[in-house]
């Protein structure tokens, strides 16, 4: 079996050098694969690190819309998502058609989305914002109304840094992995390791944000974690963040907040799925021409701020 692995392993190598391919990944992947990726960060992160790239390939083991930002912002890439049913739930919770009728019914409003959007959905926004950047792009819009989805979460984050009306969009859009985590997780954990810093991600629930000491995107817990002087934490976010966290941070202590906190679609993509989509360069992210200048705008906008 292990013997069968590390086969595997070399030749998702010698296929990345033969295709001029690089493998990005998301922190919540699956710890072997967090390993072979060239690199691994948060969506912001990932963005960025898809425009840098020289590669001729892209293999994008994350969910849809982080692999269609790549895209986006790379029309002459090949990107490659190895699992196709890797669709984030939240993204699909806000449809194009409902985000026009929020801004037929608001029109003095601007509209920023969270980059967990549908590419048609990026390309009616203003500005697109992660959950490292959020409060930075709301305070920055001219508007003083804003049209904010689909995470209801992270508009209750973003409106603590501003005065502007942030409305939810839709009203009741959220991660599935993260509102799970609750507060009666949280008194149990600090309970338990009551010197822990408690740090969680901006798509907690506004109680679990409350109570924290630390509301970060994935890389910003990573960097707080290793950078501190702080020697134990509770971590409330998608459980495949701690495989980072342990292995940067040797030696400091992390407990989940909730260890049921898993996202099932980060954890489509596997060695095996890898070495297929690398070997027959597929399965492709297309996105449509039409959108493509439109979502890129708005993803522009973003980077400038
Ligand atoms: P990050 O950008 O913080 O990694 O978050 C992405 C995400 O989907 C969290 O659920
Ligand atoms: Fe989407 Fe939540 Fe999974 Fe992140 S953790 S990809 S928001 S379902």
């Amino acid at each position: 079996m292990e013997k069968e692995r590390m086969e595997r392993i070399k030749e998702i190598e010698r296929l990345k050098r033969e295709k001029n391919a690089i493998i990005l990944a998301h922190n919540y992947q699956r710890a072997e694969i967090q390993d072979i990726a060239e690199f691994v960060g948060d969506s912001l992160e990932l963005a960025r690190k898809a425009m840098d790239t020289a590669s001729d390939i892209i293999i994008f083991c994350g969910v849809d819309f982080m692999a269609e930002t790549a895209a986006i912002m790379n029309p002459d890439k090949k990107v490659i998502i190895p699992d196709k049913g890797a669709i984030c739930p939240m993204a699909q919770q806000l449809p194009a058609e409902d985000l026009l009728a929020a801004k037929r019914e608001h029109p003095e409003a601007e509209v920023v989305l969270y980059v967990n959007t549908l590419a048609e959905s990026k390309a009616l926004a203003d500005c697109i914002c992660t959950s490292a950047n959020a409060q930075e792009i709301v305070k920055a819009m001219d508007a003083s109304t804003i049209l904010f989805g689909p995470d209801r979460n992270l508009a209750y984050h973003a409106q603590k840094a501003t005065s502007k009306k942030i409305i939810p969009v839709p009203e009741y859009g959220l991660c599935p992995s993260h509102h799970q985590i609750v507060m009666t997780d949280l008194i149990k954990a600090k309970a338990a390791h009551p010197r822990a810093k408690i740090v969680v991600h901006p798509e907690c629930i506004p109680e679990v944000q409350d109570a924290a000491d630390y509301i970060v995107s994935t890389s910003g817990m990573v960097k707080i974690c290793k950078e501190g002087e702080d020697g134990e934490f509770l971590i409330g976010t998608e459980i495949g963040l701690l495989y980072r966290l342990k292995k940067e941070a040797a030696g400091k202590k992390f407990y989940p907040i909730s260890t049921t906190a898993v996202c099932p679609q980060m954890k489509m993509h596997t060695l095996e799925n890898i070495e297929a989509a690398l070997e027959l360069e597929k399965p492709e992210v297309f996105i449509k021409k039409e959108l493509i200048n439109k979502a890129r705008k708005s993803i522009e906008r973003m980077l400038e701020i």
